[in-house]
C-alpha cells in the first residue's frame, strides 16, 4: 500500500473515531447520568466530560492534522491557516465552557477545587493550550511578526501541539476513570460496583479505549515527515510579499 493510501485510511478511521468518541461521552451522560442542565446540579456535571472530549480531543486532533491532508496542499496555506485557528479556538472555547461546569458545580456543592491528579493535567493542559492559541496567533497570522521569529515558533508549536494532546488524553482518561469509581459504588440498589462491569462501566471503558486510538493515530499523522506540508506548496498569498522581502 502507498504512503498517500495509508494516509487517507488512517484519516478516515481518525474519522470515524472522532464521531464514536462524541457518541459514547453523550450516551453515556444522557443515558446513565441523567441527562444536560446548567443549574450547579449534576446535570450541570454532566456537560464537563462532553465539552471536554467534544473540545479538548476530538475538535483539536481534528484541527491538528489539518495540514497534513494532502488535497490541501496545492492550494494557499492562509485559509486553512484561517480554518486551523479557528477549529482550535473552537476547541478552546468548549473546553472552558467545559471547565466551568465541572468548577460551577464543585462551588455549589462545596466541592475543593483542584485536588485531583486528574484536574492538575486537565489544567495543566488547557493552560498550555490558551498560551499555544495566543502565540500561535500572534506569531503565524499577524502579518508584522518577523519571520526569523515564525522559523524559531514553529517546532516549538508543533512539539507543543502534540504534548498538549497527549496531556489532553491523559486528563480524558483519568477523568473517566475517577468518574466511574465515584458513581459506580454499587452501595444502592440502582448502581451496580464499577468491579462487577455493569453497562455503564462498558461504556465508560470504551470511550477511554476510544479516545486512547484516536489519540495514538493523530501522534502517528503528525510524526510523520512525509505527511507534512511540502515547503513548494503555495504560501499564502497575503504574506507572500512580506516573507519575500525579509528574506531578502
Ligand atoms: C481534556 C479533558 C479534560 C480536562 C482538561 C479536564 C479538566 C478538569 C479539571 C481542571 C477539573 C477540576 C475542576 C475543579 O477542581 O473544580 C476536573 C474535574 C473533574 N473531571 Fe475533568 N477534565 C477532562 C475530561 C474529563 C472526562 C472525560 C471526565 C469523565 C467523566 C472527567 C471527569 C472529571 C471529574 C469526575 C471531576 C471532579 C473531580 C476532580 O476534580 O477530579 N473529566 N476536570
Amino acid at each position: 500500500m502507498n504512503s498517500m493510501m495509508i494516509f487517507y485510511l488512517l484519516y478516515f478511521l481518525c474519522l470515524c473515531l472522532s464521531v464514536a468518541c462524541v457518541i459514547c461521552v453523550c450516551v453515556w451522560n444522557s443515558l446513565w447520568r441523567g441527562g444536560f442542565a446548567w443549574d450547579g446540579s449534576q446535570l450541570e456535571f454532566n456537560w464537563h466530560p462532553v465539552l471536554m472530549v467534544t473540545g479538548l480531543v476530538v475538535l483539536y486532533g481534528n484541527g491538528a492534522v489539518l495540514y497534513r491532508i494532502p488535497l490541501t496542499w496545492g492550494y494557499d496555506k492562509l485559509p486553512w491557516k484561517l480554518l486551523h485557528a479557528a477549529l482550535m479556538l473552537l476547541s478552546l472555547i468548549l473546553s472552558v465552557v467545559g471547565l466551568c461546569a465541572v468548577f460551577n458545580y464543585h462551588n455549589a456543592k462545596n466541592i475543593p477545587n483542584l485536588y485531583s491528579l486528574h484536574s492538575w493535567i486537565g489544567i495543566a493542559a488547557t493552560a498550555l493550550f490558551a498560551i499555544q492559541w495566543v502565540a500561535g496567533f500572534a506569531g503565524f497570522l499577524l502579518p508584522w511578526t518577523p519571520l526569523s521569529m515564525r522559523k524559531l515558533l514553529k517546532p516549538v508549536h508543533v512539539w507543543l501541539g502534540g504534548s498538549i494532546l497527549i496531556l489532553s488524553i491523559a486528563a480524558s482518561i483519568s477523568g473517566i476513570n475517577e468518574k466511574l469509581f465515584f458513581a459506580l459504588k454499587g452501595q444502592t440498589n440502582e448502581t451496580q460496583p464499577y468491579s462487577s462491569l455493569p453497562p455503564e462501566a462498558l461504556v465508560g471503558n470504551s470511550l477511554g479505549v476510544l479516545i486512547v486510538v484516536f489519540g495514538l493515530i493523530v501522534l502517528r499523522i503528525l510524526s510523520t515527515s512525509e505527511w507534512q506540508r511540502p515547503d513548494s506548496s503555495p504560501e499564502d498569498q497575503t504574506y507572500a510579499p512580506i516573507l519575500r522581502e525579509e528574506s531578502d
